[in-house]
Formats: structure tokens, C-alpha cells, sequence
């Protein structure tokens, strides 16, 4: 059984303080959600104070973005190395937001897959298609390649460590999100495509987020379809109640 990952992505959102009251109330109300994994990615400048809040709590700690380089001349760059070095254990990679502002590639997004494993941190894989994609009936194309770029490279026991997110980009921020129906067709897709690469069992340990306009009132249909193992949630994750009614939806 695949343990369910409800991940908060605050993007670029919450100041320290408010990321650690944030942390705080989603602690005190989480009492009865062991049977699901919390996950909260903060803005980089407030990884160290959430993962010293997140102490003695179940919550986890993910940074949103990292350089595939160690070290250098990258001006305005964040390491992995700087990334575990503020507690924080895992990152989200690929990000539509990613791709589309800040030209992020599936080269990109292979290297820092790759550079994550090899610091010990836990990648969020996003992968997903645009409006235009899907009404050109090119879905599974698209999060195919994107997939399969991504995890170029890989060894069968780095690629059991990874969390795939599925995010079709017209779902993100519009309050437009797939239906369950849609969204699981996509998730068993990839799914399948993992045991191609690999094999079964990868496969079935594989945790495949879906993102998107995800909220409380629809987290119970996304997060009870077979191959939906969990949420990678962007605005309702910025507040307590709806970030732990959502966790409450995939007990
Ligand atoms: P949303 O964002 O929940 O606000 O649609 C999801 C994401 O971008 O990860």
C-alpha cells in the first residue's frame, strides 16, 4: 500500500513568521492524520525556520526548486547542498510555473532529478499538459516524454525514491481542476510508463501526486481513485483548515 503524500506548495507565499505559525496550527490539527503524509514547500527564505517548527511534528519539509550544481558562480541559484543544510529533506522539480516562466527544460529538470538523488533529497517530479495539448489529444504524449526525460539516467533504486506530480498546467490556479475521471486515466498511464522503464514493482511503490485546483470539496473523488497516491496543493494549502481537510479527504 502505497502511504498517501498530501505536499503543500506555498510558492511564493509566507514570510518566515507566518510560515512558522502556518506549520504550528497545521500541527496542532493534524492529530489524527497519521495514516497520511504531510509535506509543506515554503519559499527558500523561510526552508530553515519551517523545518526547525516542523520539529517533533509529522510534517516534512520540501524546497520548491534547486540548481543542479553543487556550487559556483550562479547568481541567485539555491544547491541541494543548501537545501539539506536547512533541514529541508525533499524538492519540487519541473514545476509548470517553472517551465513556463523561468525556462525550465526536461534537460533541466533530468539534471536536477538527478543532482536531488545524489544529495539525499527526495524529488517531486512534475510533469503535465496545457490546454492546447489536451484538446489536441496529445495528453499522454506530452507526460510521457516529460516522464520518461525526466527519469533519463536513473537507476531502478534512485527512481523508487522519487514522487511524480501530475499537474495538467489549465488546472493550475484556475479552479478548473481534472475530473477524477481524467485525472486517474493519466495517473495509470504513468504508472504503466514507470513499469516500462523499470519494472512492476517500481511501478506499484511509485507515489503519483495529482495538482490542480485541488480543495477540500473535490480532494475526496481525486484522492480515492486506484492510482492517485496523494496532492500537490498550491492555494488551499496556504491555509491550515483547508490544507487539513484535503489530508483528512486521503485517510
Ligand atoms: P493550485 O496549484 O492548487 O493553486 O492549483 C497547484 C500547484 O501549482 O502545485
Amino acid at each position: 500500500m502505497r502511504k498517501k503524500l498530501i505536499a503543500g506548495n506555498w510558492k511564493m507565499f509566507k514570510k518566515i513568521g507566518e510560515a512558522q505559525s502556518l506549520i504550528k496550527e497545521i500541527a496542532q490539527g493534524a492529530g489524527d492524520l497519521g495514516g497520511v503524509e504531510l509535506l509543506v514547500c515554503p519559499p527558500y527564505t523561510a526552508l530553515n525556520a519551517a523545518s526547525e517548527a516542523r520539529k517533533g511534528t509529522q510534517i516534512k519539509v520540501g524546497a520548491q526548486d534547486l540548481h543542479w550544481e553543487e556550487q559556483g558562480a550562479f547568481t541567485g541559484k539555491i544547491s541541494w547542498d543548501m537545501i539539506r543544510d536547512t533541514g529541508a529533506e525533499y524538492v519540487i522539480i519541473g514545476h509548470s510555473e517553472q517551465r513556463t516562466y523561468f525556462h525550465e527544460t526536461d534537460d533541466t529538470v533530468n539534471k536536477k532529478t538527478k543532482t536531488a538523488l545524489k544529495g539525499g533529497l527526495i524529488p517531486v517530479i512534475c510533469v503535465g499538459e496545457t490546454l492546447a495539448e489536451r484538446d489536441g489529444n496529445r495528453t499522454m504524449d506530452v507526460v510521457s516524454t516529460q516522464t520518461k526525460k525526466a527519469f533519463e539516467g536513473i537507476t531502478k533504486e534512485d527512481a523508487t525514491k522519487c514522487v511524480i506530480a501530475y499537474e495538467p498546467v489549465w488546472a493550475i490556479g484556475t479552479g478548473r481542476n481534472a475530473t477524477p475521471e481524467q485525472a486517474q486515466e493519466v495517473h495509470a498511464g504513468i504508472r504503466a510508463l514507470i513499469q516500462s522503464l523499470y519494472d512492476a514493482s517500481v511501478a506499484e511503490g511509485m507515489r503519483i501526486l495529482y495538482g490542480g485546483s485541488m480543495k477540500p470539496d473535490n480532494a475526496k473523488s481525486l484522492l480515492t481513485q486506484k492510482d492517485i497516491d496523494g496532492g500537490l496543493i498550491g492555494g488551499a494549502s496556504l491555509k491550515a483548515d483547508s490544507f487539513l481537510a484535503i489530508a483528512r479527504a486521503g485517510l
